[in-house]
């Protein structure tokens, strides 16, 4: 959601821009601009759907120090004019943000009063238009303290001057990092972008105004009103290549990788978790927080811990977790999941929480975010750049993570190794061609009608959530997960001859399977298309229209029972002729609430 990258140094900026805005793509975006510096001059330009090279991009003149920006509409529809960066009346200075002036409104009112006029609708121009009026009154760089100081809401905003040919960037809330590299200094929303040129990264503070001119870099509390010393980081497992491969979408090699990247995120040595441990043990609750897809691997992980380890484990919905803060003590602990580490709704969680007295610790995928620097304990997915909006990889990452530390506690660290191993093998089962020829089948099925159902119970029920989040999301079928339990209490009263129902089967050795026969059966008589998913011992019962076979391995098979429906959803949403690794109005990093 909105990406910013900026450079300055000794060489030309114009295309490492522009492939910087390329790299920041996959967050979501649906106009994209940038404004370079030439000589005493700011050069812009802007346009509306996907980044790409045109003849008049080739015409913007080459410069040295510039920014840029991807917007996703929040004020004002998607125009040019609305486009990011937008330049002062006088061209002095241009400015992109990447968040939203929540008080906006208000501050726009009192401009127009004053007889300031408009051109776009958003909400940055407000920004520019105050600075501009602080203009009058003081330099460039108090003016934007002056002004930023006003905004409310979690706003980072970047401004190219052509006064001093400096960079000004101060962050609040939404992500911001610099990246230090011997050709200069880049700026941008995440490590992803710059990894190419360099792993050596500031990672700011709120609050924190960034000042770079291409040789030095100066870094100013604004609310502290003092010059901080500028720390640079080496990040250890620096992603840089961002490939499809022999892929046509990120999705389906983002799917196929997960055979990997369940041992990646599982890599970690006793030693590694034994301070989390520690504090588990010795606290009250622990609280498992995220946002969608990282919120229903949040409750797998919930699960988990509970169920192996015995702990009392409770997840929340990170934009829900107001709802627990009577409840929530000292000495209690969050572990926050996410993708990004930069998702708005789960950082105010954790800011809360801390303030309560809580322990926090994190599973992140991308380096240098808020989220980790956040955490008193952070762990990483490791599973290298996930580009395509619907997440994959990183939620059965999550989940095998939260399988380790679950059975750590529990004493059986090495078994849980060896099963995740197990687990790994098996699913590439899962990836032949025999295999996705049966899951377009019922792909094929699920084109013609509207909805479907999906019902897991226990250890497959956030399973269930998810398979139906991850179908919705690309497919734009409305696809509903329940736990089984629920279907006599209300569900099947949607059920009329046709609905496709999944059931996620586990094998016999578990009490639930036999539930989710019965629950089956229920929907099969009142005329439903029935698929199973799940333990092969009953794959060949007539109760079943289709049954997609994964393998079961100790009590870790949930985590393969996610996979049919991600390749249900690629395949369904490729016949479709959907934008697989962008969907329709969602952004894979959600910096704003
Ligand atoms: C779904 C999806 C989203 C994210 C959610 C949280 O496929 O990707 O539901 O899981 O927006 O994002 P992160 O994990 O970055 O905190």
């Amino acid at each position: 959601m909105c990406g910013i990258f900026g450079y300055s140094g000794t060489k030309e900026c114009n295309d490492l821009i522009f492939q910087g805005l390329k790299r920041l793509e996959y967050r979501g975006y649906d106009s994209w601009g940038m404004a370079v510096l030439q000589g005493k001059k700011i050069h812009q330009y802007k346009d509306v759907g996907e980044i790409q090279g045109s003849a008049k991009l080739e015409k913007l003149p080459k410069g040295n120090i510039g920014i840029g920006h991807t917007r996703w509409a929040t004020h004002g529809g998607v125009t040019k004019t609305n486009t990011h960066p937008h330049i002062s009346t006088s061209g002095d200075f241009t400015l992109a943000q990447n968040g939203i002036v929540e008080n906006f409104d208000e501050l726009k009112q009192k401009l127009i009063k004053e007889g300031v006029k408009f051109i776009s609708q958003t909400d940055t121009e407000v920004i520019v238009r105050l600075i501009e009026r602080e203009l009058k009154k003081r330099s460039l760089k108090d003016a934007i303290i002056h002004v930023f100081k006003k905004l409310k809401g979690r706003n980072t905003v970047v401004v190219l001057s052509n006064n001093d040919g400096k960079i000004y960037a101060v962050r609040n809330g939404s992500p911001l990092v610099i990246g230090v590299a011997k050709d200069g200094t880049y700026l941008a929303s995440d490590t992803l972008s710059f990894s190419l040129a360099t792993n050596k990264a500031i990672l700011l503070e709120n609050y924190d105004m960034v000042e770079i001119d291409g040789k030095s870099i100066e870094i100013f509390n604004i609310l502290e009103n003092r010059k901080k010393n500028v720390n640079t980081k080496e990040l250890k497992h620096q992603f840089t290549q961002i490939e499809k491969g022999k892929f046509e979408h990120f999705m389906l090699k983002e799917i196929v990788d997960q055979k990997e990247t369940l041992l990646f995120a599982t890599e970690y040595t006793e030693k590694d978790l034994e301070p989390l441990i520690k504090e588990i043990k010795k606290g009250k609750r622990v609280y498992l927080i995220g946002a969608g897809t990282a919120g229903f691997s949040a409750g797998q992980v919930a699960y988990f811990l509970r169920n192996i380890a015995h702990i009392d484990a409770q997840e929340i919905r990170s934009y829900e977790f107001k709802a627990y803060l009577p409840i929530v003590k000292k000495g209690d602990i969050v572990i926050a999941f996410s993708q990004s580490g930069e998702t708005a709704d789960t950082i105010e969680a954790i800011e809360h929480m801390k303030e309560k007295g809580c322990k926090v610790a994190s599973l992140v995928n991308m380096y240098g975010t808020a989220m980790s620097r956040l955490s008193d304990y952070e762990y990483y997915t490791n599973s290298g750049p996930e580009i395509c909006v619907a997440s994959t990889k990183v939620f059965t990452a999550q989940c095998a993570w939260g399988y380790l530390l679950s059975m750590s506690i529990a004493g059986k660290y090495r078994k849980a190794r060896m099963n995740i191993k197990e687990l790994s093998k098996d699913i590439a089962k899962l990836f032949t061609k025999k295999s996705f020829d049966e899951i377009k089948r019922v792909a094929e099925y699920m084109a013609k009608r509207e909805s479907a159902f999906i019902l897991g119970k226990g250890e497959n029920a956030y399973i269930a959530f998810e398979g139906a989040l991850k179908i919705k999301e690309i497919s734009y079928k409305h696809v509903e997960g329940f736990a089984a339990g629920e279907l006599k209490h209300g569900v099947i009263a949607l059920i009329e001859k046709g609905s496709v129902v999944f059931g996620i089967i586990p094998s016999s050795e578990s009490e639930d399977s036999s539930d989710l026969i019965s629950a089956m059966e229920q929907v099969k008589t009142r005329g439903a298309f029935t698929v199973g998913i799940g333990s092969k011992e009953f794959s060949k019962m007539d109760l079943f229209d289709r049954y997609i076979v994964t393998e079961q391995v100790d009590n870790v098979s949930s985590i393969s029972n996610a996979i049919p429906f991600q390749l249900i959803s690629y395949f369904l949403s490729v016949r479709l002729g959907n934008n697989v690794d962008k969907p329709r109005n969602l952004a894979k990093s959600v910096t704003v609430k």
